[in-house]
């Protein structure tokens, strides 16, 4: 298993000893997060993207509602969450991490389009929240999962459960 990935998972079950109000559970979070990073390195190789960026920043993408608990501007305020995180736990070159957390930084403009690496995160993001009925009914949701599953050559049709 890639170490990030269960770095991650223990950072996550280390803040769930935090007293803290959560929109999502740990549990939640980690088969969100572990399964967006499964789904980062599919992305990743459809679209030419260096697997090991998609995959950390699927990681850590949603770092500051895992450590507070808060959903609101939670990508902007993980910026250096994420930074700090990887500084401490990765190998990444200073350059690179800049590249993730500004990813994170922007993932929840789901509206606007961003450099590859912040349209991978949006649309891994979006991707394995609609397996979990999460915002279906948002129109830049339905159009980046529709997106993913044509470029996957998934069958077309319904996909909430
Ligand atoms: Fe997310």
């Amino acid at each position: 298993m890639n170490k990030l990935t269960e770095t991650m998972v223990v950072y996550a079950f280390k803040m769930d000893k935090e007293n803290v109000k959560r929109i999502f559970s740990i549990p939640q979070e980690i088969t969100h997060f572990t399964s967006s990073a499964q789904i980062a390195r599919i992305i990743a190789k459809k679209r030419n993207i260096k697997e090991s960026l998609a995959t950390a920043t699927a990681l850590v993408h949603d770092i500051y509602r895992i450590k507070t608990g808060i959903n609101e501007n939670h990508a902007v305020l993980g910026y250096e969450l994420a930074k700090a995180f990887l500084e401490e736990n990765s190998e990444f070159s200073n350059e690179d991490i800049e590249k993730i957390a500004v990813a994170v930084k922007n993932h929840s403009k789901k509206d606007q389009i961003g450099n590859p690496l912040e349209e991978l995160i949006k649309d891994v993001d979006v991707f394995d929240s609609y397996f979990y009925d999460i915002k279906k009914d948002n129109k830049f949701y339905r159009d980046r999962f529709y997106k993913v599953v044509n470029e996957l050559n998934l069958p077309e049709g319904e996909y909430y459960y």
